[in-house]
């Protein structure tokens, strides 16, 4: 594993809001690796399989089923709780979905990270907190320039200005509760975290491409591709929560200085086109075919998303590891032997965690 993180993490007291969906499965794998005492606060899973259960989440975590939107609830979580660090990945985070349920998506990610801020304004204890965000934070620039932190923030679908309103929100709260020049009075960092599309096992959310690549390649048919021209910043979702963990520990050496938002993207030639992706997959599967059908009424998503990690990689010393190539062969390994062996899925992600964390940066 990370020396560093391993020094930071052990024994510390660690709430993961979002703990039941994708990423946050495997934040717990990492965490327990670690050997962190974790508590997970979210809605049920809803995906079919789940990660959280194929992996028994259950046995890595003391885990809370609470909605965000429960101010009260989620206070007497933090309140008994009394966590050193909180990664907030809670929301709804689906672009597509978001078109149909704009209220609820509002709700639960700029709702729910104002409770958790909140909150925080009455725990007394230091805290180093990271806000999970996304790379559709930024307003759409149009030139292709990777989006740096300094550049506007804005939205267009419900689910990205949903977004945009935490970093908001987040910044309101620190320069008017959490200001870094009075660190020394309440004791809580807050940054937070912007990354790109993430790809890796255990992924079954409705729209995203790596889960219906797999769904079409197991079950034989051919792998329909909506917007085979989008360019997206294609990374293993190994990367930005261990950029994550690399912010919280900044924080809590230096909790002032790393009080900030951070991009954690991959490296600008992982930068890859939605067939590209596809046909690496298909490679990496054996065999399976794919056809391109634009969908000419589909809602708006943004064409092109470059980041530049340029402030994660100096300030932090993160780096990505795996290029898109091995992103996309890891997680088609972690589907191939989870389908075959589903009883084997925790270990195997242990077991990915340790190939990553090998892997020189
Ligand atoms: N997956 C990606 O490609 C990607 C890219 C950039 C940013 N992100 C962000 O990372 C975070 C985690 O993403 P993910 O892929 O694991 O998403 P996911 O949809 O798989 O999981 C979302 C988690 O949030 C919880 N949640 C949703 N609404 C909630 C509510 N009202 N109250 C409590 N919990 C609630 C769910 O129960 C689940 O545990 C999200 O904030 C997402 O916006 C994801």
């Amino acid at each position: 594993m990370n020396e560093l993180l391993e020094k930071v993490f052990r024994g510390k007291k660690v709430l993961v809001t979002g703990h039941t969906g994708f990423k946050g499965p495997w934040l717990l794998a990492i965490l327990h690796l670690l050997r962190a005492e974790v508590t997970g606060y979210g809605l049920a899973p809803e995906t079919k399989p789940s990660l959280y259960y194929l992996i028994g989440g259950d046995r890595l975590c003391r885990s809370v089923i609470g909605d965000l939107t429960d101010r009260e609830k989620l206070k007497q979580v933090v309140d008994e709780f009394e966590p050193d660090f909180i990664i907030h990945m809670g929301a709804q985070s689906l672009v597509r979905r978001s078109y149909r349920e704009p209220l609820e998506t509002f709700q639960s990610n700029i709702t729910g990270t104002i409770h958790l801020l909140d909150v925080l304004r009455f725990y007394e204890k230091p805290c180093q907190v990271v806000i999970v965000t996304t790379d559709k934070v930024y307003a759409e620039s149009g030139t292709g320039m990777p989006y740096q932190e300094t550049d506007r923030i804005g939205g267009h679908d419900p689910y990205s200005t949903s977004k945009a309103c935490c970093e908001l929100v987040t910044e309101c709260y620190r320069l008017s509760y959490f200001h870094p020049e009075k660190i020394d009075q309440h004791g809580k960092s807050i940054a937070t975290a912007r990354a790109g599309n993430v790809i890796g096992g255990g992924d079954w959310c409705e729209d995203r491409l790596m889960p219906d690549v797999v769904r079409a390649m197991s079950h034989g048919e051919a792998v329909r591709i909506r917007n085979p021209r989008s360019v997206r910043p294609w990374q293993h979702v190994l990367e930005p929560l261990t950029g994550y963990l690399m912010l919280g520990a900044h924080q809590s050496r230096d909790p002032a200085g790393s009080a900030e938002g951070f991009n954690f993207g991959p490296d600008l030639q992982d930068t890859l086109e939605v067939e590209q992706v596809v046909q690496l997959a298909l490679k990496a599967w054996g065999s399976g075919r794919y056809f391109c059908e634009v969908d000419s009424h589909a809602p708006h998503e943004a064409a092109l998303l470059r980041l530049d990690s340029s402030k994660a990689k100096s300030r932090l010393g993160w780096k990505p590891r795996w290029n898109a190539h091995t992103a996309v062969l890891r997680t088609v390994q972690w589907y191939r032997h989870v389908l075959e062996d589903p009883r084997d899925a925790l270990d195997y992600t242990f077991h990915q965690i340790q190939e990553y964390f090998n892997t020189r940066s």
